[in-house]
């Protein structure tokens, strides 16, 4: 018989996870607390922008397959729990807050079914999983409990779900392992690798995985910062490096850094960790990453002081982009809307546009200004910061837009932008990790 699946936590991971899997063609139920996000869940619609899911969404709700309730009674007689909450950074701390895990076990574990598999997605510090395991089998011994962590990118996410580039599960008996091959079937056929671990590694893989990709955003844009010193390029850098097979071309571009919910909390979290287990000095490393981060953000400020003036009261900057990333409506930690904040701060007259994320950086930040398009937002400026790099923004034709500026000045936080082609147009343009277009 056909499996039926419970998603605790409907946010972008679960409603992503929850419609994918109703696609499969699996009998799906989403729970969550927040009542308004049921709401709109069950009338297909999806709060945040994640290219492709609202469609899958509102397909599944209308199949039948896919439903979502606030009552957790709605799970009773599901086979599998994938517990799908978020853990983000304690407010006082490095580590993650794990309110929502724990509290969605204690939701879930009295009403389940026997023999029924609780599965963990969240990314939580590496023990977490045995600890909800034996907390579990106490309160049920007929329950199991193993970790399946997900590797989505925000942007991807149902592509990522449905052709993940590995599943790896974290099982303490075969049974648990044999139930996720039933879920995973499809992917299974498609000779997606199936890594199985014990639960302390399927949780560190996660956090290892997201600490690598970290770790090779600041070595680039460390080399940025000797490029700028000793006049070279990182662009081209990059691109003479990434052409080693061992290295790989992949997340090598250099700019403003990483941000978004998961990067910069998962490496602060996993330095927490290490240290409650006494092995802190093996990742004394990614406090360098996470300072090399932060200071990309602070280094092209400074480029905005050197082209302008130290004093940046009354000028007009426009910035482009607020997102953490393209494809995104997500401002956590956005690097893009940190600098924004700080030039702000330092009393410039800031307008952002972003295609997407603008509702959600007005409500983070009511005391920026914002334009509803590209011209309006560059009209008059002084300096015009690159800082996402949507396709529009690529898309840009910069004989037009020099016209509406004031001064044609171009930092391009992202290099991401056919700098020859601004030039060309006019435009002097300044970018972190190329010495050679200092002004
Ligand atoms: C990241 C991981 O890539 C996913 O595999 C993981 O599942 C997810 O976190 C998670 O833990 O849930 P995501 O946060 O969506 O995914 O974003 P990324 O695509 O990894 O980008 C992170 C940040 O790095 C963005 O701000 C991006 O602009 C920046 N970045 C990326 C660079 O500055 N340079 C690069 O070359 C690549």
């Amino acid at each position: 018989m056909a499996l039926k699946i419970s998603v605790i936590g409907t946010g972008y991971l679960g409603a992503t996870h929850a419609a994918c899997m109703s696609s499969l063609g699996f009998e799906v139920v989403g729970v969550d607390v927040d009542t308004s996000k049921i709401t709109s869940l069950n009338a297909g619609k999806i709060p945040f922008y994640e290219p492709g899911l609202e469609e899958l969404l509102a397909q599944e709700v209308q199949s039948g397959r896919l439903t979502f309730s606030s009552d957790f009674n709605a799970i009773k007689d599901c086979d599998v729990h994938f517990i799908c909450v978020g853990t983000p950074q304690v407010k006082d701390g490095l580590a993650a807050d794990l309110t929502y895990v724990n509290g969605a076990l204690d939701s879930i574990a009295k009403i389940i079914k026997d023999g029924s598999l609780v599965v963990g997605k969240s990314t939580v510090p590496v023990g977490t999983a045995a600890a909800l395991r034996e907390r579990l089998l106490k309160i049920n011994p007929k329950l199991d409990l193993a970790w399946n962590p997900e590797f989505l990118r925000e942007g991807f996410a149902v592509e990522d779900t449905l052709k993940p580039n590995r599943l790896v599960v974290g099982v303490a008996n075969s049974k648990a392992e044999e139930t996720l091959k039933q879920v995973y079937a499809k992917s299974l056929s498609e000779q997606t690798p199936w890594v199985v671990a014990d639960l302390p590694t399927s949780e560190l893989v996660k956090v290892a995985a997201n600490s690598f990709l970290a770790t090779k955003i600041s070595f680039i844009n460390a080399m940025a910062e000797i490029c700028e010193a000793a006049g070279g390029d990182v662009t081209v850098l990059a691109k003479a490096i990434g052409y080693d097979p061992r290295i790989g071309n992949k997340f090598l571009q250099a700019g403003i850094g990483f941000g978004g919910g998961c990067l910069p909390k998962d490496i602060r979290a996993f330095m927490a960790r290490a240290q409650e287990l006494g092995a802190e000095q093996a990742v004394e490393f990614l406090r360098e990453i996470d300072s090399i981060n932060m200071r990309a953000r602070a280094r092209v400020i400074e480029l905005v002081r050197k082209d302008l003036s130290d004093d940046l009261r009354g000028k007009k900057i426009a910035v482009l982009g607020a997102a953490f990333k393209p494809d995104s409506d997500d401002v956590r930690d956005s690097p893009a809307l940190d600098i924004a904040v700080q030039i702000q701060a330092a009393g410039a007259n800031v307008i952002v546009h972003d295609p997407k994320a603008m509702p959600n950086a007005q409500k983070k930040f009511p005391v920026l200004k914002f334009a509803d398009s590209i011209e309006k937002c560059v009209e008059g400026a002084e300096l015009v910061l690159h800082l996402t790099e949507w396709k529009i923004y690529r898309e840009i034709n910069p004989a037009a837009l020099i016209k509406l500026v004031k001064n044609p000045i171009l930092i391009d936080g992202r290099n991401a932008l056919d700098r020859s082609e601004w030039q060309k147009a006019g435009w002097h343009v300044r970018a972190l990790g190329r010495s050679d277009t200092a002004i």
